[in-house]
């Protein structure tokens, strides 16, 4: 990167170029400040993946009593049956205390509400780990924080193993062979197909977590061989990185026997919008091929999961998993979560929200403390998303039009983020060694962030003025507000509507934060704060100026959901995405992102990869692609009655804690069990609208 030699000078040196340089520069771009030391609680005790799981038929299996009443009663068939011929089996060795025994419920609360159950056509259940349990993907990144770096890749899940062809451009998959879905229907490779015909690449259909077909690369294909096997095909060379994105919430498949009944491409005359809503809150039993599956919902109050009883993975000993036969979801607000968790009445929190983190320390320092908490990395970050299309994405009015070719100038970018006085921002939130300036792009957890290639606009109002006027803006009428040029809008004050979510205090605090900030610059920024579903939509729409959000986890990983780094297709970028005729407009950087990042993919050589990423990470905050906030670390909570919680669980890695937990093996001993189980000694009944758990009598 551009070295500049006058960033750290005195602020004496600064005034002195000032006046020499042609435009008005005084705070050179630099560095981004150290963040303040603050180690992570605990580490992994890192393995390989053969140390976690492997697929094996055991000599015998078995249940929890209850359960084998059902069988008794000729309600369910052995369990034998209703296992896989090869089952995924977690080895003792890794589980922190070993065996578990069956009982007792987790108690999550959220601060999402449900949609309804067709995840497939974007449906969210309420996030906090829901979906999370309900889903089983080809393959599973959650666990990786314990892999070992010379081992990292993905976990076999529902692919139990595959193969590359010789000239590396084809994948084999062997699907797990005999699983069923929770209402006893087999998985195979129809419940696949299904999903990628009729959910990938039907463009009326997105998934929840918005994956497309170039999620998998440009031009990828998927065929199914047999009923267990399937075979994509790349255009490019062993393309590794894709296995991480058949991982959630990429490619995890819904059960077509269920879906395809409302499917446009199946069902004469319904409409793209009767699928998506033909599985609401109330219809339950929901089939899946997770651990638990929903039997009950009460509006803005509760969600029930009873144990699915033909769940594919055991332990050692041949218990079928889960441990817990319960998981609830008391539908509350986020920071209820960290209160119920840290006071015990609920059992696990990821602290992400630093307006908590001193209460919630405060309390779990005490003896008497129901729950654990455990920071870890710094990986929880905040950007706002300039929106970059001009060629439609959104369909914007004059005004949105005229803030998108705003958007578009570098000027412009490099001003906000001068004007960002991001050290406040962050002791806004907490102050301590919690939070620091984030420039944007790659985040520091990392092994791909590179310092040197992070480019660091600092805060200077004066700067951030000088720029906007560079980009044509000046406040003509003299009301404190900027105009745009007599030939833009007639000249009118710029206004920019700033999407946001109203479900995190977080969010809240930095969307305040960030408008008063560009008040002072002279922009008028203006508040779009909504339900977290509704500003998700009106983001995966396009219908936004600037979106302000926390970032996914491709920024702290980068090997997963490496197409996301960069609008590498269609419909992959939060702020960028193909115009009303199907192309991207895009900036000369921005392409120049999308090449690294495909060249990225495209090669394994560890070498080149790291200097592709100093690359991307110039590009991006050089060219201010995403405006970085503020960066923090977050704590696990967890109540202490819960044994085979993995050590050093970061909140948020290759997923959230809520996969990286492995929930299926938790449990509670039995001199430690509560009674808070809602529908104990039942399971899923039959799939339907008002249907609940059944009991074994
Ligand atoms: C929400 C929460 C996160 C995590 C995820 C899981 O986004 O804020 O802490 O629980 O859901 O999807």
């Amino acid at each position: 990167m551009k070295r500049h030699t006058f960033a750290l000078g005195g602020a004496g040196l600064m005034l002195g170029i000032s006046l020499i340089a042609a435009q008005a520069q005084t705070v050179a771009p630099t560095t981004p400040p150290a963040p303040p030391q603050f180690d992570a609680q605990q580490t992994p005790t890192f393995v390989g993946i053969a140390d976690i799981l492997e697929f094996k038929a055991l000599p015998e299996y078995h249940e929890p009593d209850y359960v084998r009443a059902f069988v008794d009663a000729g309600k369910l068939p052995p369990v034998a049956e209703r296992l896989p011929k090869e089952p995924l089996v977690y080895k003792t060795g890794n589980m922190p205390d070993g065996t578990g025994v069956y009982g007792d419920v987790i108690r999550h609360v959220i601060g999402g509400r449900p949609e309804g159950w067709n995840y497939s056509a974007g449906q969210t259940q309420g996030w906090g780990g829901i979906d999370i349990g309900l889903s089983e993907c080809l393959t599973r990144t959650g666990p990786l924080f314990q892999v070992k770096a010379e081992e990292l890749a993905p976990l076999p899940n529902l692919a139990k193993s595959w193969e590359w062809s010789e000239d590396g451009h084809e994948l084999t998959m062997h699907l797990i062979e005999g699983a069923k879905w929770s209402d006893g229907d087999p998985f195979d490779a129809e419940d696949i197909m299904f999903y990628w015909n009729d959910v990938l690449i039907d463009p009326q259909v997105t998934p929840l977590n918005g994956a497309s077909p170039e999620t998998f690369g440009e031009g990828t294909t998927l065929e199914q061989v047999d009923a267990y096997t399937i075979k994509w095909t790349f255009k490019e060379v062993r393309p590794t990185q894709y296995l991480y994105s058949m991982a959630y919430g990429n490619f995890c498949p819904g059960p077509s026997h269920i879906l395809k009944a409302e499917h446009p491409a199946y069902k004469d005359g319904a409409t793209y919008d009767q699928f998506k809503n033909a599985f609401p809150p109330e219809y339950l039993n929901m089939p899946t091929m997770g651990g638990w599956a929903p039997v009950e919902y009460r509006a803005d109050d509760i969600i029930v999961l009873r144990r699915n009883p033909y769940y594919w993975k055991v332990d050692e000993n041949g218990n079928q998993l889960p441990y817990l036969d319960e998981m609830q979801y008391r539908l509350s607000t986020w920071a209820d979560r960290d209160v119920q968790a840290v006071a015990g009445s609920g059992d696990l929190s990821n602290l992400e929200q630093p307006e908590s983190f001193v209460e919630a320390l405060r309390r779990s320092a005490e003896d008497s403390a129901p729950a654990r908490l455990a920071f870890g990395a710094r990986t929880i970050s905040y950007s706002i998303y300039p929106n970059l299309s001009a060629n439609g994405w959104g369909e914007p009015d004059a005004r949105g039009q005229a803030v998108r070719e705003l958007n578009r100038n570098l000027d412009f970018r490099k001003a906000i983020s001068y004007a960002l006085d991001r050290q406040s921002l962050g002791e806004a939130l907490v102050r301590g060694p919690f939070t620091s300036p984030y420039a944007g792009g790659l985040m520091v957890p990392t092994s791909y962030y590179d310092d040197a290639s992070t480019v660091y606009y600092p805060y200077s109002l004066e700067d951030a003025k000088a720029l906007l006027e560079q980009a044509g803006l000046v406040d003509t009428d003299g009301n404190g507000f900027v105009n745009f040029p007599a030939d833009v809008q007639g000249g009118a004050d710029v206004e920019i509507t700033m999407l946001s979510t109203i479900d995190y205090q977080t969010d809240k605090s930095l969307a305040e934060g960030v408008i008063a900030q560009m008040e002072r610059l002279g922009l008028r920024v203006i508040s779009q704060s909504q339900a977290g579903n509704q500003r998700d939509a009106n983001e995966q729409a396009g219908k936004f100026d600037w979106t302000l959000r926390r970032n996914d986890s491709e920024l702290i990983t980068v090997v997963q959901n490496t197409q996301n780094l960069a609008p590498t297709g269609p419909q992959i970028s939060r702020g960028h995405r193909a115009g009303t005729d199907g192309t991207q407009d895009l900036l000369p950087f921005e392409q120049e992102m999308v090449d690294t990042v495909n060249a990225f993919v495209g090669t394994a050589d560890p070498a080149e990869r790291i200097e592709l990423m100093k690359t991307y990470q110039h590009l991006f905050t050089e060219n201010v692609y995403g405006i970085g906030l503020t960066q923090y670390p977050g704590a696990l909570i967890i109540n202490k009655r819960f044994a085979n919680v993995p050590a050093g669980t970061p909140i948020l890695q290759f997923n959230w804690a809520e996969d990286g937990l492995i929930r299926e093996r938790l449990y509670v001993p039995e001199d430690a069990q509560t009674t808070n189980e809602l529908h104990p000694d039942t399971l899923p009944g039959a799939p339907g609208k008002g249907n609940g758990p059944i009991a074994s009598n």
